[in-house]
């Protein structure tokens, strides 16, 4: 198990420069979602969960309540009126919450650079120097919020991939110093065997179903290269408190849990990893090199670091 990398050092140095707008560690974004929001039976929102208007749903509800906390707001527009500090431009809110489930643009900044920190962290403890890898993909790139972390790796081939074209056309006018592919919600994707030293997925396996969860596992070890790393971000243990009795239940007996299928590759779609469902059934083909409780802060999930074996092809 991993230390915790010291995540408030990455923001406090632009707390330092810029002053109060950022005097605080960023909050996690893309939560998982609460119990009030997951467990609608009985509600309006289970009667628009069956006609399949949920996610809208919710979303008119969040916005409505981001717009009157009135101070956050004029603070994000602040920050937006400023410029982002790595000097790359900002997603349009509504693509910030694509990705995040909130609208802020400082929080999806800050929580960018704490990302990245624990990315670099947790590589650096297995020994593997991020800026001297060839090559690397940020699967489920979303609208960037991880990968601009990259921007200054001069060595090193920065790719993104994305099953929403939305997210893709975004990154790809605003994030010239990576190459940004398109995928399908399922496999596979155009790129070669063996292609990535790492690749890393935040917050995606939490949001697809059992099949498609194993058919991306193989793929991203079939684009991987020998010896090289995945790293992926899951609700783990340590977010047990969201699920119900029988869940919980299924969960202490080593099963996947999944929420609102239908809705994979959306925020609605959550999924739930036993650690040894990770080690046993998921990522049995790879070495399980960490398994990092709350790793992944910025997102307030778990961080799994597994290795291919130098001797696969
Ligand atoms: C919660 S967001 C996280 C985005 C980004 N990884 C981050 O941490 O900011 C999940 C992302 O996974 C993408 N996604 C979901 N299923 C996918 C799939 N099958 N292939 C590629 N991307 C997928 C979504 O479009 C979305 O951008």
């Amino acid at each position: 198990m991993s230390p915790h990398v010291d995540l408030s050092r990455a923001v406090g140095h632009e707390a330092r420069r810029r002053g109060p707008l950022y005097s605080r560690l960023a909050p996690p974004v893309h939560d998982t979602l609460s119990i009030d929001d997951l467990r609608v039976k009985d509600t309006l929102l289970g009667l628009l969960d069956r006609l399949g208007w949920l996610d809208w749903a919710l979303r008119q509800r969040d916005r409505r309540r981001y717009r009157r906390d009135r101070q956050s707001v004029a603070r994000d527009e602040a920050f937006r009126a400023e410029g982002a500090p790595d000097g790359l431009a900002l997603p349009p809110a509504d693509l910030i919450y694509l990705v995040t489930r909130q609208f802020s643009p400082l929080a999806f900044f800050d929580s960018g650079v704490v990302g990245g920190g624990a990315i670099r962290g947790v590589l650096d403890d297995h020994g593997v120097d991020i800026a001297q890898l060839g090559a690397i993909l940020d699967f489920g790139c979303g609208s960037g919020r991880v990968l601009r972390q990259w921007r200054g790796l001069d060595r090193v081939r920065v790719h993104g991939t994305d099953y929403n074209q939305t997210l893709v056309d975004w990154c790809r006018s605003n994030l010239a110093f990576a190459e940004i592919g398109k995928n399908e919600l399922a496999p596979p994707t155009p790129y070669a065997d063996g292609q990535f030293d790492l690749i890393y997925a935040i917050s995606v396996f939490t949001h697809l179903n059992e099949p498609l969860q194993h058919a991306w596992m193989s793929e991203l070890t079939r684009i991987l290269a020998p010896g090289g790393h995945l790293l992926f971000s899951v609700h783990g243990p340590t977010r047990l408190d969201i699920l119900d009795e029988e869940e919980r239940e299924r969960f202490d007996r080593g099963e996947l849990v999944l929420r609102h299928q239908g809705y994979e590759g959306g925020n609605l779609c959550s999924a739930f990893h036993p650690e040894t469902y990770i080690r046993d059934v998921l990522c049995c083909d790879l070495e399980v090199v960490d398994y990092i409780e709350l790793g992944a802060t910025d997102a307030s999930q778990d961080v799994v670091l597994v290795r291919k074996s130098p001797a696969r092809s």
